[in-house]
């Protein structure tokens, strides 16, 4: 019996080799020789996008009625991944659309959700606390919490969604459940009524103490989020004033007050500030992240291409691809950014390079004890 003869014995048998095979020994795809991925960088441009999606509020309704969907939401799916409904291999992304006086009925889910306001204005609640949402906002929901969301403007009301969907799909615990109506008992019923005591979500989101005693209520500070805009935007003009980063010029974590951890166990949420001239070192990470521009224009440079963004635009920049900032532009350009970097971490896996100028590569190595190895920050002539 030769090889291939063997190989297709092993295939009858739902086995493979283990083993590289081949007159070249190509490594397995399990051993590869770099970290892989098969994101791939793409831009989905507001301009493009925007009446493709338009279209969509014309062909598809929204609500429990026969003939309409529960939420009007186009998947952004990254052509590295294809079929998966996926923008990252851990991330799903979508846009979604209220017109004027629709609502989102309640529903629930497993995985986390986070939405970024884009245009119009709207609310969104979660499980009865509500936070009205403009343009730049960001509003985190964790898993679980029933929640729905209405316009009640006269303008188109989109924001972006991500999820960690395929993560928790990989998982096997994606779960989701849309009948508000089980719960209230009445077909016509499907929204979660207001708290009687609701809060305004930023207060528990911009505390600089936390209480040192168990909360009644204590998911508004692990689960539930609201930065917006009109906030965020001064924090980053104050913290401008500083040299900032090398590689992300000026940059905040958003945190989640609780734990002053990362907003979500899996998802790590940053705002960024790219100043009028600014040309950030060449720098590449192990986390896949999706961004969107929510003022301004720039650039961004991928595996030596670069890519111009404007307002709106939704792009993905895969892990360890090489990539740089630029803002060429006289205005300030601010873009919001989700990936799963507070999951990498967790596991000891989020690790960064960056081109220094003399050519150098400044490698942070595999981070974290206990899960691996600790390796100093070195650099590489
Ligand atoms: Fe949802």
């Amino acid at each position: 019996m030769d090889r291939d003869e063997f190989g297709r014995l092993l295939r009858q048998h739902h086995m493979k080799e283990g083993w590289s095979y081949d007159e070249e020994f190509t490594p397995r795809p399990y051993w590869p020789e770099v970290p892989r991925n098969e994101t791939a960088f793409h831009k989905w441009a507001w301009k493009t996008v925007k009446p493709v999606l338009e279209k969509g509020g014309e062909v598809v309704g929204l609500g429990h009625e026969e003939g309409s969907y529960d939420r009007r939401v186009v998947a952004l799916c990254n052509p590295g991944l294809e079929p998966h409904y996926a923008a990252t291999a851990t991330l799903f992304a979508d846009i979604q659309l209220l017109k004027e006086g629709e609502d989102a009925p309640s529903h629930h889910h497993t995985p986390c959700a986070t939405r970024f306001v884009m245009e119009g204005q709207g609310w969104t609640s979660i499980e009865g606390d509500r936070a009205t949402l403009t343009p730049g906002d960001i509003v985190h929901c964790g898993p679980a919490y029933w929640h729905d969301h209405r316009n009640e403007d006269a303008e188109d009301f989109f924001f972006l969604d991500v999820l960690d969907i395929p993560l928790l799909q990989y998982l096997g615990v994606s779960e989701w459940y849309f009948k508000y109506e089980d719960v209230s008992g009445d077909p016509k019923d499907v929204h979660h009524p207001l708290r009687p005591d609701r809060k305004d979500m930023r207060a528990y989101e911009q505390g600089w103490a936390v209480p040192g005693f168990e909360l009644d209520d204590p998911r508004q500070y692990r689960e539930i989020g609201h930065w917006p805009y009109a906030d965020l935007r001064p924090l980053l003009d104050r913290v401008s004033a500083q040299q900032g980063s090398d590689v992300d010029d000026v940059l905040l974590r958003l945190r989640n007050v609780g734990s002053a951890g990362t907003v979500g166990p899996t998802v790590d949420i940053c705002s960024q500030l790219l100043r009028p001239g600014c040309s950030t070192l060449e720098h590449r990470r192990t986390w896949a992240t999706i961004f969107i521009c929510v003022e301004g224009a720039g650039r961004i440079t991928i595996d030596g291409v670069p890519h111009e963004f404007d307002l709106n635009d939704v792009f993905v920049v895969p892990g360890w691809a090489w990539r740089r900032w630029e803002n060429p532009n006289s205005a300030d350009c601010v873009v919001h950014s989700i990936s799963d970097l507070a999951l990498l971490e967790r596991l000891g896996f989020a690790r960064q390079q960056k081109k220094l100028a003399d050519g150098s590569i400044e490698d942070s190595g595999w981070p974290a004890p206990p899960y691996v190895r600790t390796k100093p920050i070195t650099t590489v002539p």
